[in-house]
């Protein structure tokens, strides 16, 4: 028995719901470790359907712990509206199912302003780089707690260091208003806003890394549900075109206070086809009907923002990455069956930059933008291989697709999911038990 970290191996929204749902409940703990509330997923249980976006899935079942680790930064207006949404749909949610690391970085509306005033900014400006964020104030956040001025929620429960604490951080934040043109923000102000959600926030805090440690003693199995995805990653994604959190698996330790040797199995979502929501790089995005078929399949529209996805082939050469930059273990393959009824499908195997074969995505922006891709062409299939739940049920060709994704990117599947239904899945390792 193992501990699993659960991560996407592209630019997110891999279909990493479906299975941490599924594998929630095998665990006793759903731990989040990065990100915020610019992730977003929708669970389906027993036909009623909850969508999170800051909480950790386990949240909707019933005996499980929740985690908000050290790494998230957590909007505490949108934690309680997540919480209030959820309590009416009858989800109980108390100190005994949820958690929230007590050294976790807090986001401030200012912060979200300031996300939005710099994305309309750089839409405007020559030269300005729009990253095409959420706009939920994730990256301000992550630069205060670099910063070391941020404010974290255990200064909710000592209002005179979080005075301190406020004309510090507004210091920097006025300076930085006034040269963009705004009014400056009141310390009244902040003090109002972080002193009415205190008391809403402060019983869920913990001190999570040793509670953590503890339950690892006690043999808990523990989950730790990823956000975003690698190529999202600040270090090793797409940058500036990225999140502003680390995503990759390494992260789950040094975001929750566990140590690395404890975190198990490494599973990888991993799409059959190529998404990405936003801005940056995407060497085989599809702009023809072909794009536009995976997108209307595949339902490609993001559940936080509502924006269309891009689309393109599978990308082996940046999913090989992903699997070394994670360790990853073993991959969940999903949406195989949007793929069904193509006459063929090519997945990218390399590049060619400035005349060179290349086998990996290089770090510098312009070099990213110049790649072309090298792809190989594979038989599509007719047949539907939806709610396929063993390897009999699929059609031939789309077992060759899955052995030749697996051979390029050195990791092999361990689950394989069909279609939205957690049922419709093809067990190939249960992590847990690797
Ligand atoms: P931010 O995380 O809001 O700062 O946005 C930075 C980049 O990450 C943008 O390209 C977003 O579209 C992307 N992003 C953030 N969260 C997600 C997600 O959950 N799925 C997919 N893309 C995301």
């Amino acid at each position: 028995m193992t501990n699993v970290v659960v991560i996407g191996s592209q630019w997110g929204d891999e279909g990493k719901g479906k299975i941490v749902d599924w594998l929630s409940e095998r665990a006793d703990i759903v731990v989040r470790f990065q990100g915020g509330h610019n992730a977003g997923h929708t669970l389906v249980i027993d036909g009623t359907s909850y969508k999170l976006s800051l909480l950790p899935s386990g949240v909707v079942r019933p005996g499980k712990m929740a985690v908000i680790g050290n790494g998230v930064v957590i909007d505490p207006h949108a934690l309680c509206a997540e919480i209030d949404k959820l309590e009416k749909q009858g989800v109980t949610i108390t100190p005994d199912n949820l958690r929230i690391a007590d050294n976790a970085t807090l986001i401030l509306s200012l912060h979200r302003e300031l996300d939005g005033i710099r994305e309309d900014a750089a839409a405007s400006t020559n030269g300005g780089v729009k990253i095409g964020t959420t706009r939920r104030g994730i990256g301000p956040a992550y630069e205060d707690k670099v910063g070391r001025r941020a404010i974290r929620v255990m200064d909710l429960a000592d209002l005179e260091t979080l005075s301190a604490k406020v004309e510090r951080l507004l210091t920097h934040h006025n300076a930085l208003r006034r040269g963009l043109g705004e009014t400056e923000i009141s310390h009244d102000a902040i003090m109002q806003e972080l002193t009415s959600v205190a008391d809403r926030v402060l019983p869920f805090r913990d001190t999570v890394w040793l509670m953590l440690d503890r339950e690892r003693r006690a043999g808990s199995r523990i989950l730790f549900e990823g956000a975003q995805g690698s190529l999202l990653d600040i270090d090793h994604g797409t940058y500036p075109f990225v999140t502003s959190s680390n995503t990759v698996a390494g992260q789950a330790a040094a975001g929750s206070g566990m140590g690395p040797g404890s975190l198990g199995y490494i599973l990888g979502i991993t799409k059959a086809y190529t998404t990405r929501v936003g801005e940056g790089p995407f060497p085989t995005e599809l702009t023809d009907e072909i794009g536009q078929f995976l997108g209307e399949r595949g339902r490609e529209f993001g559940t936080v923002t509502g924006r269309k996805r891009r689309c393109g082939w599978f990308d082996a050469a940046l999913v090989r990455q992903s699997v070394a930059t994670n360790g990853i273990t073993g991959i969940a393959l999903t949406k195989l069956d949007v793929l069904d009824g193509l006459d063929e499908l090519k997945i990218c195997v390399g590049y060619t930059l400035d005349g060179e074969e290349i086998d990996h995505l290089p770090a510098s922006q312009g070099q990213q933008a110049r790649v072309v891709p090298r792809y190989i062409t594979l038989e599509g299939w007719k047949e539907s291989t939806v709610g396929a739940r063993k390897w009999a049920d699929l059609p031939a060709q789309a077992i060759k697709y899955v052995r030749q994704v697996e051979e390029l990117i050195g990791a092999p599947v361990a689950l394989l999911s069909t279609s939205p239904e957690r049922d419709d899945t093809i067990l190939v390792t249960d992590p847990f038990e690797d």
